[in-house]
């Protein structure tokens, strides 16, 4: 719900499985430390994802949707187990984000992909500053509209579609446009761009895609329009992605994007997101609950960090407060300052720093306690 500044942001909470407590209540406490006494922001937990669904029935409760809905915001920590499975062998956890983002609209995911100083990539070549883009993934239509919908025919054969519609599709690529005009341009040249990843040679909904994005940008002369069929694209993450500035893309193809594009700069432990609907804004981190080091305190927050940061940033523009963005600024600065002294690397960046201790050093950042 947008519009004026407020006293106090509610904040629902759904910590999920896997890492997902972990991450999240480091992100947690770094706002926390963040906002300090001002009392800025009430949060309330909620139950959600395959845990929720053994014991439940349902990976979404209804008094987390609605909980998720009143909010002025939600953090997400990450769902998913893989042995917990409907019948038809998709996973019941992520009923929990695809379900939420269906019934509230959640339409355009964006995920950043930045290499930090301090950072070690995992192409070469690159240093810091030279890859810095934003993926915008519509996040309720494509191939993902399908879930639940399929058709398993006589156990012989299946079939998913491909949804796009012209205004998915505009509304997807009004949101690129506007996002590059507030961004500096491509590394490479400056140059702000949209780049529209499709699959327009060979499948006629992709064409659509392309089309319409196409007829959207003539409203931003300003930007420059560029296309990448996606299998190219992949390629272009690994050897050129000092091209790119603002990408656009269908769901599935974005989510696959976007899991390459943070591995290229480090690790996926580093990637935000920021879900955003008409109103309604869900964060989390891009990767998923990594069953395999649950528990073991090792998990990297920083990509829930992150999500908090966008979060404080979203609710900011959506309220006009700027003591928000402040905030969402100082979480930034942390990060980036923690990465390059090197303080802050977790296992997945080749360091040895624990849940604990990142989150540890974070807090004190962000409180002006450290060093
Ligand atoms: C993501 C995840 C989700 C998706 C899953 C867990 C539902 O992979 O957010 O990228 O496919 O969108
Ligand atoms: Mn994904």
């Amino acid at each position: 719900m947008s519009g004026k500044a407020r006293d106090c942001y509610d904040i629902a909470v759904i910590h999920g499985d896997g890492i997902g407590p972990e991450v999240c209540r480091s992100a947690v406490d770094v706002l926390k430390a963040a906002v300090g006494d001002a009392g800025l922001l009430r949060f309330s937990e909620h139950d959600g994802g395959a845990r929720t669904f053994v014991e439940t029935g349902t990976a979404l409760p209804e008094s987390t949707f609605e909980a998720v809905r009143d909010a002025d915001a939600t953090l997400h920590g990450a769902v998913g187990d893989p042995s917990v499975v409907h019948p038809d062998g998709t996973e019941a956890g992520q009923d929990f984000s695809l379900n939420l983002r269906s019934r509230l609209d959640i339409y355009a995911n964006i995920r950043h992909v930045k290499l930090y100083e301090g950072v070690q990539p995992r192409i070469t070549g690159k240093g810091p500053g030279d890859v810095d883009y934003v993926i915008v993934r519509e996040n309720v239509e494509g191939l993902y509209a399908s879930r639940g919908g399929g058709v398993i025919l006589r156990d012989h054969a299946a079939s998913d579609m491909v949804m796009i519609t012209r205004e998915g599709t505009e509304r997807i690529a009004r949101k690129a446009f506007e996002l590059a005009r507030t961004r500096n341009g491509a590394p490479a040249d400056g140059r702000q761009r949209v780049t529209v990843v499709d699959k327009a040679n060979v499948l006629r909904s992709y064409a659509f895609f392309r089309k319409v994005c196409t007829e959207v940008a003539a409203d931003y002369p300003d930007i420059e329009l560029d296309f990448a069929v996606v299998d190219a694209m992949v390629a272009y993450q690994v050897t050129r992605p000092e091209f790119f500035d603002v990408v656009v893309t269908e769901n599935m193809f974005g989510d696959i994007l976007s899991d390459l594009g943070p591995a290229t700069v480090g690790s996926m432990g580093l990637s935000p997101t920021a879900e955003i609907g008409d109103g309604v804004g869900y964060f989390q981190a891009a990767h998923g609950s990594a069953p395999d080091i649950a528990g073991q305190g090792i998990a990297n927050p920083t990509g829930t960090v992150l999500s908090a940061a966008m979060m404080m940033e979203w609710l900011a523009t959506e309220h006009a407060d700027p003591r928000l963005s402040a905030i969402g600024r100082r979480i930034r600065v942390a990060v980036e300052t923690g990465l390059a002294d090197g303080a802050i690397l977790t296992g997945d960046l080749g360091g040895s720093a624990t849940t604990t201790e990142v989150t540890d050093y974070l807090c004190a950042a962000v409180a002006g306690t450290g060093r």
